[in-house]
Order: structure tokens, then C-alpha cells, then sequence
């Protein structure tokens, strides 16, 4: 079978000289940045929403936070979170470079620490992608914080096929969370949740409750 993402990629318009700059950065510090599609997603979803409210758990270098705040409309906002400071410093350049600093606040916690008081609501996107082990904590406590109709967007679902494969002794505690997270946010009660086979796997759940 073809290269799909070599095809996709090379059909695709290039990113922009300074997405596709951290990109590099990224990939040759060995930073765990979101792949390249997963960020044209978080892009198309935040222009397709008119996102205003979006809350980001795990920044790095702001790989994927570069893609959705490009995207995000005049007076759109997103809060990302990472206690990693040297990392989000770096984020932040290229944030500052991409003119989209003031629209940007880098909290440097833990992301169950923030989420428990975070103060704003109605979000239109909470992006999950920091601690494997604390996926399932992040979504109880995001849920509550969309707007109906807002989405849950989730990185590494399929964990490099080790979520897919047979269980056994040997599995990491990682694998173990995310193929746990997985049945719970698939038939979580407030979420109509599906997972593509995009990047490492992406989880996408509307909210749905009334
Ligand atoms: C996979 S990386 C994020 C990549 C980023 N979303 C991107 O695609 O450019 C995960 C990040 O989660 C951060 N992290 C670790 N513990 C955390 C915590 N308790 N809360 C939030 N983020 C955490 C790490 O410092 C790391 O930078």
C-alpha cells in the first residue's frame, strides 16, 4: 500500500514557514508533538467551530497550539497547560512570532491541579494530550466545562497499534490507561465520542446532555 501520509502530505498545502519550523524543532529535540495531520484537524475544527474557548492540556513547544490558535477567530482565546516551563518558554516564542501571544495563556501546573478550579465555562474545545495515566481524570473534569455541542478532542488513542494489540502480561502502565480511557470515554453518558484512525489514534466527543 502506498505511503498514505507521504500522499496526504504532499497533496496537502505546506504549513506555514513557522509551523512547520517548531515541527523541525520538535521532531529533532525528540519533543512528542502531535503529528502533522492531528494538527491540520485541531485547525479545521477550530475554524469550523468559530472556536473562542479552547483549553489545551499538555503544551511542549506549542506544536499543536500554533495550529489551533492560527485558526482561532479574532477574539478566540486558548488556555494550555503544562508545568513544564522550560518547554512552554519556547512555546511561547514561537507564539509571540506568530502574533498570537496575547491570545494565548500558558498555565505552568499540573492540569488536574488547574481543571478542578479552572474558572471559565462554556468552552467549544478542551485538547487532551499531556499524562496517559491521567486521561481518564482530565475528561471528568473537562466534560463539565464544554458548552453542548462542544468537543473533547484526544491524542494517542492508539498508542503506536499497542492500544489495538492482545493484552499481555508485559503491557506498560500506559497502554493499560489508554486502552481503559478508551472504553470509558467511548460510552461515556455525556459524550457522542468516536475514535479515528488519525495520526496515533484521535478521539472526538460532542458533548450531548442537556
Ligand atoms: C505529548 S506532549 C504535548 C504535545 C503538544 N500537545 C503538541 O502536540 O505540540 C505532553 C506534555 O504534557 C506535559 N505534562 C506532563 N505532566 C503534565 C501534567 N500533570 N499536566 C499537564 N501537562 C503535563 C509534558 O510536560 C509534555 O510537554
Amino acid at each position: 500500500m502506498a505511503n498514505v501520509e507521504e500522499y496526504l502530505n504532499r497533496i496537502h498545502r505546506d504549513p506555514s514557514p513557522l509551523l512547520l519550523e517548531l515541527e523541525q524543532q520538535g521532531h529533532a529535540n525528540d519533543i512528542p508533538i502531535v503529528s502533522r495531520e492531528t494538527g491540520r484537524l485541531l485547525s479545521t475544527l477550530v475554524h469550523a467551530m468559530q472556536a473562542n474557548r479552547v483549553l489545551e492540556i499538555g503544551t511542549a513547544y506549542g506544536y499543536s497550539t500554533l495550529w489551533m490558535a492560527l485558526a482561532l477567530p479574532p477574539a478566540g482565546h486558548i488556555w494550555t497547560i503544562d508545568p513544564d516551563r522550560a518547554r512552554t518558554d519556547i512555546a511561547l516564542g514561537y507564539l509571540t512570532r506568530a502574533g498570537k501571544a496575547d491570545a494565548v495563556d500558558i498555565i505552568n501546573q499540573p492540569a488536574l491541579e488547574v481543571l478542578k478550579t479552572f474558572p471559565v465555562r462554556n468552552l467549544d474545545i478542551v485538547f487532551i494530550d499531556a499524562l496517559k495515566a491521567e486521561y481518564e481524570g482530565y475528561l471528568e473534569l473537562a466534560v463539565p466545562l464544554l458548552k453542548r455541542s462542544g468537543l473533547v478532542i484526544v491524542d494517542n488513542l492508539m498508542w503506536s497499534g499497542r492500544s489495538a494489540a492482545e493484552p499481555k502480561p508485559g503491557d506498560s502502565v500506559d497502554t493499560k490507561a489508554i486502552r481503559e480511557f478508551n472504553k470509558i470515554f467511548l460510552n461515556h453518558p455525556q459524550l457522542d465520542a468516536t475514535i479515528i484512525e488519525l495520526g496515533d489514534g484521535t478521539g472526538i466527543g460532542a458533548r450531548i446532555d442537556e
